[in-house]
C-alpha cells in the first residue's frame, strides 16, 4: 500500500518527468521527520525574507512568522527611489526606519535594496538631462542614503539587474536613466561611491534568470560574467553576487551552467547570496500538494547546484508567506488556484519548500 506521500511523488514523476521519487534526495528529505523549525543554527547560513510594510505594521501573525524563521530581512519596498525620493529635494525614510527598527528589536539585520536600478524610479528622474546631472544625482543619493544607514545596513544591492533579459552581446547593459546618461561607467562609479559611503558594507550586484537551461539564459550568464570580470580587473569594489532566484516552475535548473558561473565568481573572490528566492508556479499543475512538491524540487535543484561551487553567504526568499507575494501581479494562474511561490502558505504553515531551505541552511 503506497503512502499518500509516495502516491504524490510517484504521480509527480509520471506527470512531469521530474524525478521526485521517494528514493531521490528530495524524496528522502521530505519523508524524514520534521525537525524543529526555527531560525537555524547561529553558525548556519542566515535565512531571511523580503518584508512588506503593510502587514509588518498591522499583522501580528506576519510579524511572528518573520521572527520565528528569519535572521535577516530586506525591504520589498522602502529603499527604492520611488519610496525614498518623492521629489528631487526630499528623502523620506519612514519605511526603512520602521523596517530597521523591527529587525534590530528582533535580533535581525536588514539588507539594503536597492540603490541603482532601472525600476521603481520616480517621475522627476525623467528630467535628468545630462551625464553631469545624472552623476550628481546618483552620487548624491548613494552618499546620503548609504551614509545615513552606515553601520546599520551591512549588505546592499548596489547594482540591481544590470543585464537585459536577452542581451544582444556580452557587453550589453540594460537601459536605465543612469546607463542612458552616463553609459556603463555608472556602474563602477556607483560601486566606488558606495564603498566610500560605507567602507564596511558588503556591496552586491544582483541579477535574475541566471540559473535556467536555455540559450537566452546562457547569454545572460555570459554577459553578467563579462561585467563582473571587467569590474574586478579594474579593482572596482564588489564583494558579492546576488542570485535573485525567481525560479520558474516549468524551467529546469542548468546545473552545469550555474555551477560553472558560480565557480568563476568564486575564483574572483566574490561571495554568493540568494537574494529573492521564490517559485513562479503559474505553469505548474493546479493541485497544491503536487505543486508544492514540484516547487520544492526546483528549489532543491537550484540550491544544490549553487552549493557544488560555493557556500551560501545568505539565503533570502522574496516574501515569507503566499499571502503576500508579487507573483500574481504578473503570473496570475488561469485555473483559479492562488499562486504558492513561498516557503509558508497563506496561513503561515511551512510547506515542503521550507524543509528544503532549512536543509541548505545547515
Ligand atoms: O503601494 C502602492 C499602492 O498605494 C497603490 O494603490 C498600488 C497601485 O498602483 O501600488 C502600490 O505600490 C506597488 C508596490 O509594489 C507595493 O505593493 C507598486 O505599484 C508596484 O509596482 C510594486 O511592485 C514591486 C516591484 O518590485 C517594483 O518595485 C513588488 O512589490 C516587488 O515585489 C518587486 O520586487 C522586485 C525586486 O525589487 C527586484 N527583483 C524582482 C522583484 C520582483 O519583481
Amino acid at each position: 500500500m503506497l503512502s499518500r506521500r509516495d502516491t504524490i511523488l510517484t504521480s509527480l514523476k509520471a506527470m512531469t518527468g521530474v524525478a521526485v521519487t521517494a528514493s531521490s534526495p528530495l524524496g528522502t528529505l521530505l519523508a524524514s521527520p520534521v525537525r524543529a523549525q526555527g531560525r537555524g543554527q547561529a553558525d548556519g547560513v542566515p535565512y531571511g525574507a523580503a518584508v512588506r510594510d503593510g502587514p509588518l505594521a498591522s499583522e501580528p501573525d506576519y510579524r511572528a512568522a518573520l521572527v520565528r524563521h528569519c535572521r535577516q530581512l530586506v525591504g520589498e519596498g522602502g529603499l527604492k527611489w520611488y519610496d525614498l525620493r518623492p521629489s528631487r529635494e526630499r528623502f523620506v525614510y519612514d519605511l526603512p526606519d520602521k523596517q530597521i527598527d523591527f529587525a534590530s528589536r528582533n535580533g535581525m539585520t536588514l539588507r539594503g535594496h536597492t540603490v541603482v536600478w532601472y525600476g521603481a524610479m520616480p517621475d522627476w528622474t525623467k528630467s535628468i538631462a545630462s551625464a553631469s546631472e545624472a552623476e550628481r544625482e546618483m552620487v548624491g543619493h548613494i552618499e546620503t542614503v548609504m551614509g545615513r544607514y552606515r553601520g546599520r545596513i551591512k549588505s546592499w544591492d548596489v547594482i540591481n539587474e544590470p543585464i537585459p533579459d536577452d542581451p544582444a552581446s556580452r557587453s550589453d547593459i540594460r537601459p536605465s536613466i543612469w546607463q542612458q546618461r552616463m553609459g556603463e561607467s555608472h556602474i563602477a562609479l556607483a560601486l566606488r561611491t558606495a564603498a566610500r559611503a560605507d567602507p564596511d558594507a558588503q556591496l552586491v550586484m544582483n541579477e535574475y534568470d541566471i540559473e535556467f537551461v536555455g540559450p537566452r539564459f546562457r547569454r545572460k550568464r555570459e554577459a553578467f560574467l563579462r561585467l563582473i570580470r571587467d569590474l574586478k580587473l579594474r579593482n572596482v569594489p564588489l564583494h558579492a553576487i546576488g542570485l535573485q532566484g525567481h525560479l520558474r516552475g516549468e524551467l529546469p535548473i542548468d546545473r552545469e551552467g550555474l555551477s560553472a558561473f558560480i565557480a568563476e565568481c568564486r575564483s574572483m573572490g566574490l561571495k554568493v547570496l540568494v537574494t529573492e528566492l521564490d517559485v513562479v508556479d503559474d505553469k505548474l499543475p493546479g493541485p497544491p500538494e503536487v505543486r508544492d512538491i514540484l516547487a520544492a524540487s526546483r528549489v532543491y535543484d537550484f540550491l544544490d547546484a549553487i552549493r557544488v561551487s560555493s557556500p551560501l553567504d545568505a539565503l533570502l526568499t522574496w516574501g515569507i508567506s503566499d499571502r503576500y507575494t508579487w507573483v500574481p501581479l504578473y503570473f496570475k494562474r488561469t485555473d483559479g488556484h492562488l499562486n504558492r511561490p513561498l516557503p509558508l502558505d497563506s496561513d503561515y504553515r511551512p510547506k515542503p519548500m521550507m524543509r528544503v531551505i532549512e536543509h541548505f541552511l545547515r
